[in-house]
């Protein structure tokens, strides 16, 4: 028999409902909606990899961020002491708990790579927050970006700077910094602060320069674009990326849903909150990718330019943009912003960890992580210029021409994230107590019904599926 908790042994707590529906919205949508998204359904091909890609959110995702809240809100601390206590009311072995380990190192090290992308970021905020200075300057804020720079001066700038060790060094800090500052100063007057103040900030972005995209931009090769598939491009290895991004983009298999639920403590229904999160997360990277296309095509660039994308290609398509100083520029204020609310969300998986289990003060715990994350990164940022000949994981295929930040990016993904998906699911699939979950997650009889045939069925095998594949693509 099983108690649900009311009472908590963390002291810590969102102040209500929507604060934690905000700050895991946060969490979910980053660099991985405004960035790796358009990337991926631009590389991709369109339309069959966003139908396909939606189909994972709601039938593998949306059950699987319903598990790991429910695992926090039974267990109220960190995601190993969570687990553990689900499985100890349960009476099944506690050997379990070991998947939140795993997914609190996998958000660490996703951590170091994220704050040295979220580095760029900032760099060409820098970029186009000068241009725009400039331009009031010059009395004309409306103008468009970076006038009078050739094609080659703009698309040069993203290697200038990955040559800058520098630069980039200073970026990587200003930005583990602030995430650093956030979560050391706690769930309440941090993260929870700063999902509330950074939140609507971020839509009203989004929306304002989605209605621009759609008006100055072209909206119908776009839809055409995004909307219709072409099945034929479908292909094992699309399927995989467009399954592996559903995880990454929801922020699952690194026990950081299981954290920040561990911080509810009121008992309203979670499935309606699992609910809006995935479906918030997915209209912002739909939404990402009618900011992003128009642009792109108005401009006659090619949607398949890759992780440049936006750095290169969106750069030169605001030059000839009305107003496309401003816009730039809170186009990359808007992704920073995504970015700082998931950030903080990594760094406090393991942050809670160390507070839950080793019993150290958040400040400490925070800087610890922080700090080790920080380091971590300035590797990933010297593969690009010192380290460029330096292929971490060489030995294995699958990674061996990866720099580093791509093969800590690539080994979490590809391997960490599914593994723990694949635990989550089977563990509260098939071992945690039914009722326990039923009572905790407040589903009716029917949708508990449809999400235990999820969660029990379809995501291991889909989840393994994706595991395997993804790490012997030579099967397929
Ligand atoms: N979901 C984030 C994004 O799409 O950018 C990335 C992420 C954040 C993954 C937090 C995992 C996590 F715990």
């Amino acid at each position: 028999t099983f108690m649900v908790a009311t009472s908590t042994s963390t002291s810590e707590g969102w102040s209500s409902r929507s604060a934690f529906i905000l700050a895991a919205i946060g969490a979910a949508v980053g660099l991985g909606n405004i960035w790796r998204f358009p990337t991926l359904a631009g590389e991709s091909g369109g339309g069959a990899f966003v139908i396909f890609y939606i189909g994972c959110v709601f039938l593998l995702g949306l059950p699987l961020v319903l598990s790991e809240i429910f695992i926090g809100r039974a267990g109220q601390t960190d995601a190993v002491g969570s687990i553990r206590k689900v499985a100890r009311d349960s009476n099944v072995s506690q050997a379990w708990s070991i998947f939140g380990g795993i997914g609190a190192l996998a958000a660490f090290l996703i951590l170091s790579f994220y704050s040295v992308v979220a580095g760029w970021v900032l760099y060409y905020a820098g970029v186009f927050g000068a241009d725009l200075i400039q331009a009031i300057g010059a009395g004309d804020p409306f103008r468009s970006a970076l006038a009078g720079e050739s094609q080659a001066m703009i698309e040069g700038r993203m290697g200038d700077l990955f040559g800058n060790v520098g630069l980039l060094l200073a970026m990587h800090f200003c930005f583990m910094g602030a995430t650093l500052f956030i979560v050391a100063r706690g769930v309440h007057s941090g993260i929870e602060a700063a999902a509330t103040i950074l939140m609507p900030m971020f839509f009203v972005l989004l929306v304002g320069i989605t209605i621009y995209g759609a008006i100055v931009g072209d909206l119908t090769d776009t839809l055409a674009f995004l909307f219709t598939p072409d099945w034929s491009k479908l292909t094992p290895a699309v399927m995989n990326s467009a399954l592996g991004q559903a995880l990454f983009s929801l922020s699952l298999g690194v026990a950081g849903l299981i954290t920040y639920g561990s911080y509810i403590k009121g008992s309203d229904g979670l499935g309606g909150t699992a609910a809006l999160i995935a479906v918030a997360d997915t209209g912002v990277a739909l939404l990402a990718g009618l900011m992003i296309f128009p642009v792109v095509f108005a401009v006659g660039l090619d949607p398949a330019a890759g992780p440049t994308l936006v750095f290169q290609s969106l750069p030169f398509a605001f030059q000839s943009m009305p107003a496309g100083a401003l816009i730039g520029f809170l186009f990359f204020i808007l992704i920073l912003v995504a970015a700082v609310t998931s950030s903080i969300s990594l760094l406090e998986v393991p942050t809670a960890w160390g507070i839950g289990e080793l019993g150290w003060k958040r400040g400490t715990s925070a800087t610890v992580f922080g700090v080790g994350a920080f380091l971590i990164g300035i590797f990933c940022l010297l593969g690009y210029n010192v380290l460029a000949d330096v292929h971490p994981l060489g030995f294995w295929p699958l990674f061996a021409d990866l720099d580093i930040l791509d093969t800590v990016d690539g080994f979490t993904g590809k391997v960490m994230l599914p593994l723990g998906a694949l635990l989550t699911s089977l563990f509260v699939g098939w071992r945690a107590d039914r009722r326990m979950v039923q009572q905790v997650t407040g589903l009716s009889a029917g949708m508990f019904a449809l999400w235990r045939f999820l969660i029990a069925w379809l995501c291991p095998i889909a989840v393994t599926i994706i595991l395997v594949t993804g790490l012997f693509p030579s099967i397929l």
